[in-house]
């Protein structure tokens, strides 16, 4: 397949998964499910902007678009935020739909005249955009009141006993961080350049941290005990109540998109802040690996001396590989990917739940901003910690190893997770 072919199919793929996600009447999409995300027609309208302003703007908000100017700037992320977005006049939905399907088919009859031997990076970038905002608008999704949407996912494989609370120890020494443009043409601008890390040695879960672990920590008094939360995490779970991750009931059942459901033990834990992640690592004796020992455990071939395009290889993701494109609508229970693992032999690291880090947002040395400069810059030095790896509801389309997530500490509608490290 030719760049242009791959880039129109994974645009459909984006576009059939945004429509199905906003496959409701009017009031729906104007409802505020919570004051942390924002009414789904804002989504899906923003989608829409950003496409145009990327590929037919050039980028530039000065540039005369399709909306007026005033109605254009109620979809900048910047302006208006996340809880006020539900009293701005958006677009109804019929007038959203009809403008993302107008910006579309002039994206693709750009795309039909990029050059045969261009990467299309912009392309790439809304590509990647749109799934994005498809995954917040499952994690709104998720947090509405009511009877369910849709129905409880789809099937997954089943996991494997034995896993759960293993580590795999990765040896010291150095590796490559971070990705460039021949090698992965629609890396961001916050996953480049390259450069040699020297790492001492570590251990790693081989999986992410169960619900089972995780009631062990609760049945422990792991809520309860001071000692195992920093000040700030104390602090904040004091003031915000933590007594379990988000969506867990007292009866040993959780609600998850309105289906309420008995615990899976083996699933990785969702749902947790960074902070509780921390005072579990500290109560299991271990800590949470920083974004560069994640990096490296996943991406890392100590025998070929090389980083992999995936943790398993080269090729492309697969059902048999890894949990992704939200179908499932939940993580796949520990041991499911036993393929899918690294040259290390740690499993489940793309897909699943997105694993908190100790790491800030930092730029790496070199670093310089993509023709969207407020993806990343805007967030240096900010109140935020690095996840990686995605989670179920991120595309096959867009993640990477070198891919870096971020959110507040406090933060837990995200499909978030975790993974120990140790030091040895
Ligand atoms: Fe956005």
């Amino acid at each position: 397949m030719t760049t242009r072919e791959t880039l129109a199919q994974q645009l459909t793929r984006a576009r059939e998964r945004t429509l199905r996600l906003v496959d409701f009447d009017d009031a729906e999409l104007h409802r505020q499910y919570s004051p942390l995300m924002s009414p789904l027609v804002w989504d899906l309208a923003h989608i829409g902007q950003q496409e145009e302003l990327w590929l037919l703007r050039g980028g530039n908000p000065d540039r005369p678009g399709m909306l007026a100017p005033d109605v254009d700037r109620l979809y900048d992320a910047f302006v208006h935020s996340r809880a006020s977005r539900v009293d701005l006049p958006l677009l109804p939905p019929t007038d959203a739909r009809a403008y993302c399907a107008t910006v579309r088919s002039r994206a693709l009859d750009a795309l039909d005249s990029l050059d045969a031997d261009d990467s299309g990076f912009n392309f790439g970038l809304v590509i990647s955009h749109e799934n994005q905002h498809d995954e917040t608008m499952l994690q709104a999704l998720n947090l509405r009141a009511g009877p369910p949407l849709f129905d409880a996912g789809s099937a997954l494989p089943a996991g494997r006993a034995g896993v759960a609370g293993t580590s795999v120890l990765i040896p010291g020494g150095p590796f490559v961080l971070g990705v460039d443009e021949l090698t992965e043409p629609h890396s961001l601008d916050n996953e480049r350049p390259p450069h040699t890390v020297e790492l001492p040695p570590f251990a790693i879960g081989r999986v992410p941290v169960t619900n089972a672990e995780w009631r062990e920590f609760i049945d422990d008094g792991g809520y309860h005990q001071q000692r195992w939360w920093s000040e700030p995490g104390w602090a904040h779970r004091q003031e915000a109540g933590l007594t379990a991750p988000e969506f867990w009931g007292h009866d040993g059942t959780r609600t998850r998109f309105g289906h309420i459901e008995t615990i899976p033990a083996d699933e990785p834990v969702q749902h947790v802040t960074f902070f509780e992640a921390e005072a579990y690592a500290a109560w299991a004796g271990a800590r949470l690996p920083t974004e560069i020992e994640w990096e490296k455990a996943c991406a890392w071939d100590p025998v070929a001396g090389s980083r992999r395009r995936f943790p398993w290889g080269t090729s492309e993701p697969t059902e048999a590989l890894a949990n992704l494109g939200g179908d499932a609508r939940r993580p796949a229970p520990v041991g499911a990917y036993p393929a899918g693992a690294s040259a290390y032999g740690v499993e489940q690291m793309l897909g699943d739940v997105w694993e908190w880090t100790t790491s800030p947002l930092r730029p790496w040395p070199g670093f310089t901003p993509m023709v969207y400069d407020r993806y990343t810059e805007p967030f240096f030095d900010g109140d935020y910690r690095i996840l990686r790896g995605g989670s179920w509801a991120v595309s096959a389309d867009i993640l990477r190893p070198s891919f870096r997530n971020w959110d507040h500490p406090i933060r837990r509608q995200i499909f978030s997770g975790v993974r120990l490290a140790w030091d040895v």
